[in-house]
């Protein structure tokens, strides 16, 4: 039997942008808190959000270093100080070195706008719709070295319309996304999350045993 931590998890997020998904994960419980939220982007809009939050933040650009290898170690190191249990890459536009990925790897996740393996990396709605699927959605998984690639925690669904445009389909994915993360951090903070390969499996919660006198 696995041994289930009774501590509440340390989360960092990285973002990149107007940090929607990293709100949701401070409006619900996520059952770990989160200590950091960084920023590749000074100007990321999800910094502030999150310094309103009264969570602490930092932004490190990657144009101050002269190779992805660099801005990775120096990425490292600032975390490290957090003493992170979980890092999550919600809306993070950067690509992560082997480096990386193996430093954080099982504690790990990326949010992405597609049913992976449908559709990794950009323009995920547009391509969606360019191929004419009926069915798009979103994807938490665990991150390893091969882009938008690594066991899956979860995933959402949604239909789409004749009508959809590449925007329209991305807000109905957004509202998905802001469901699944949390509930996927949540499975994580709960240690309930057990890959197998590329399987992930979900340990049911262990009962409550009351004893009686
Ligand atoms: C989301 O669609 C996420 O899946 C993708 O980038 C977008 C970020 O949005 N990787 P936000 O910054 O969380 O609002």
């Amino acid at each position: 039997m696995n041994a289930v931590s009774t501590t509440r998890k340390r989360i960092g997020v990285l973002i990149s942008g107007r940090g929607s998904n990293m709100a949701a994960l401070l409006r619900n419980d996520c059952g770990g808190d989160v200590v950091v939220v960084g920023s590749n982007k000074a100007e990321a809009k999800g910094l502030e959000l999150a310094q309103d939050a009264g969570i602490e933040t930092f932004a490190l650009s990657h144009k101050s270093f002269a190779s992805r290898e660099a801005f990775d170690a120096a990425l490292i190191e600032q975390l490290e100080t957090y003493r992170l249990d979980l890092l999550v890459l919600a809306g993070f536009m950067r690509i992560l070195t082997p480096q990386f990925t193996d430093h954080f790897a099982g504690r790990l996740l990326n949010i992405h706008p597609s049913l992976l393996p449908s559709y990794p990396g950009l323009d995920t709605h547009e391509r969606a719709l360019n191929d004419g699927v009926k069915l798009h959605g979103c994807t938490v998984h665990f991150v390893t070295s091969v882009l938008d690639h690594g066991p899956i925690i979860a995933q959402a669904a949604v239909q789409v319309e004749d009508d959809d445009t590449p925007e329209t389909l991305a807000a109905k994915v957004l509202v998905q996304e802001h469901q699944i993360l949390p509930y996927a951090v949540r499975l994580f903070c709960e240690d309930r999350l057990q890959a197998n390969g590329l399987r992930v499996s979900v340990r049911p919660i262990a009962p409550v045993i009351v004893k009686h006198a």
